[in-house]
């Protein structure tokens, strides 16, 4: 049997954003249970390691029975058949997401069709916001306190002062 409440925000979280947290929290006006999973390529450089990503993410979110946190590697699709899970979720937040979330979500649904995608489009305030570009702000000496959680903000400050 398929859980139908249970989704997977599947993403890289390097690192997480209050776009990330907006979504979930509207995800789960939805879904019963939304299972945040971080994505493991081997063939990318991060900033924070898996275990530093996920732990970010455990620190925000103590409910593991509305928010759990997990990870995954290789195909999105085969995680999600793994658990048993009808739906992805996924952030919209500009036109020029469209493209490539289009593109994802209809690749997905070509190798498994069983799985539907949903998009949530987050606040207006963090529609320009990417953990690509936060990143680039704090390596800069920049800063944007207010578009990470705290904790972010000071794991950010620490790798790029280590890296001074
Ligand atoms: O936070 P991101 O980097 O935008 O998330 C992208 C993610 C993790 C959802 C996507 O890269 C992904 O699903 N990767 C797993 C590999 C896979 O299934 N690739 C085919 C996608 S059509």
């Amino acid at each position: 049997m398929l859980e139908k409440n249970l989704a997977v925000y599947p993403g890289s979280y390097d690192p997480l954003t209050n776009g990330h947290i907006d979504i979930i929290e509207r995800g789960l006006k939805i879904f019963d249970k939304i299972i945040v999973a971080v994505l493991k390529n081997p063939a990318k450089t991060y900033l924070f390691s898996l275990e530093e990503r996920q732990q970010i993410l455990r620190s925000i979110f103590k409910d593991p029975q509305k928010i759990e946190i997990d990870h995954f590697e290789g195909l999105l699709v085969d995680y999600v058949n793994r658990k048993g899970i009808n739906t992805v979720v996924r952030g919209l937040r500009a036109i020029s997401d469209f493209e490539i979330e289009f593109q994802m979500a209809m690749m997905n649904r070509k190798i498994e069709p069983r799985i539907e995608t949903i998009f949530f489009v987050p606040s207006d305030a963090y529609s320009f916001l990417s953990s690509k570009l936060v990143k680039e702000i704090y390596q800069l000496g920049g800063e944007v306190g207010s578009m990470v959680p705290q904790i972010v903000d000071l794991k950010l400050k620490e790798k790029f002062r280590q890296q001074k």
